[in-house]
């Protein structure tokens, strides 16, 4: 009982940031609605996708997950656990399984990691395990390792409905990867591990006197970028998600503890993107959960863009990428 699967990450351009307090925090189910496009990195080595092999057997006498050929014990298992155990139960299959993933880029940098590989393990899961589900209840169930795992079971561009249970908060898509014209060059100026997960932010955002603001802003722009996607407006795309991008930023620095993700560079790189708007071609910013900078444009520009950022001394290297298509099971497995 093996399958492999293959998930890309995804970046928001509105964001989810806290969990709904009005249910058990584990079902990851979001305070607010998000929208996000499934990325697909265009240089030959990073595609910004994970492959994700499980196997189902009796010949295994403990649950194994083994990611970028490290063994995940503890919160990281646990993680896992919660995508794979519904499914065994679902499938009414006691055997234990043993799991390996890999990333083709950095983890743990921003780049959302965890949308593509919980993405990438629940599809494979309920393929091995023989269980035909829609794309919306794989995405319910992608969403118990990582909320924005849910909004990589689709490509191109995603909406995640927060719902009000677990059954009701999933993703759908938008529009298909080639429906609607977006590129985004991604400004790396810090690799390395966050000091704080999103996980755990999740879980303070509540304190910020801000979060309701948010929260209500955030339900209000998704219902308008989702409009702007459909009507191929970018500008309006853009502008939504700078908005959104910073309202979330300020959430995160006025919570209790403070969460400062940015590096003195990424606002320099924020000022860079502003004057290149004025000056010569149209594009906008937004940041994840670290101090990286994705720059979004139009695909025309996506070459001169890269061009100018890496021309930027803080910049250590860039990554460019346009929509993805849907996740994917193959038959190329890692083991
Ligand atoms: C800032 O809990 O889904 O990227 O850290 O990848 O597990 P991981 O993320 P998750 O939170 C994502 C937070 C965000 C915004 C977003 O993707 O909507």
């Amino acid at each position: 009982m093996k399958s492999s699967a293959i998930a890309h990450s995804n970046i928001a351009l509105i964001k989810y940031w806290g969990r709904s307090r009005d249910h058990d925090p584990n079902l990851n189910i979001p305070s607010n609605d998000s929208i996000s496009m499934t990325k697909l990195g265009l240089s030959d080595d990073i595609h910004l996708q994970t492959r994700t092999t499980i196997d189902f057997s009796d010949i295994y006498e403990e649950d194994t997950a083994i990611l970028e050929g490290e063994v995940l014990t503890e919160r990281r298992l646990e993680r896992i656990l919660r995508v794979v155990n519904p499914l065994r139960k679902i499938a009414n299959i006691g055997y234990k399984f043993k799991m390996m993933s890999e990333n083709d880029f950095p983890t743990q940098a921003g780049l959302a990691s965890s949308a593509s590989g919980f993405a990438a393990l629940a599809i494979a899961a309920a393929d091995a395990l023989g269980i035909d589900f829609s794309k919306e209840e794989i995405s319910t169930i992608a969403r118990l390792g990582s909320g924005s795992a849910a909004r990589s079971i689709h490509g191109g561009f995603v909406y995640w409905n927060k719902g009000n249970s677990h059954e009701t908060s999933f993703a759908r898509q938008i529009c298909g990867s080639d429906e609607f014209d977006m590129s985004v060059v991604i400004a790396i100026i810090h690799e390395g591990k966050k000091d704080v997960t999103s996980d755990v932010g999740h879980e303070s955002a509540y304190t910020s006197p801000f979060d309701r603001v948010r929260i209500s802003k955030s339900q209000e722009q998704a219902k308008d970028i989702e409009k702007a996607i459909l009507d191929d407006d970018f500008s309006e795309v853009g502008k939504i998600s700078e908005e959104n991008c910073k309202y979330m930023h300020a959430v995160m620095m006025t919570s209790n503890p403070p969460l400062f993700y940015w590096h003195p560079n990424t606002l320099k790189l924020i000022k860079s993107i502003q004057r290149i708007r004025k000056e010569s071609l149209e594009c906008y910013f937004t940041i994840d959960a670290g101090p990286n900078v994705h720059c979004l444009c139009r695909h025309k520009d996506i070459y001169e863009l890269e061009k100018k950022l890496e021309e930027m001394e803080c910049v250590d290297k860039t990554i460019i990428a346009r929509p993805a298509d849907d996740s994917y099971v193959t038959r190329e497995h890692l083991f």
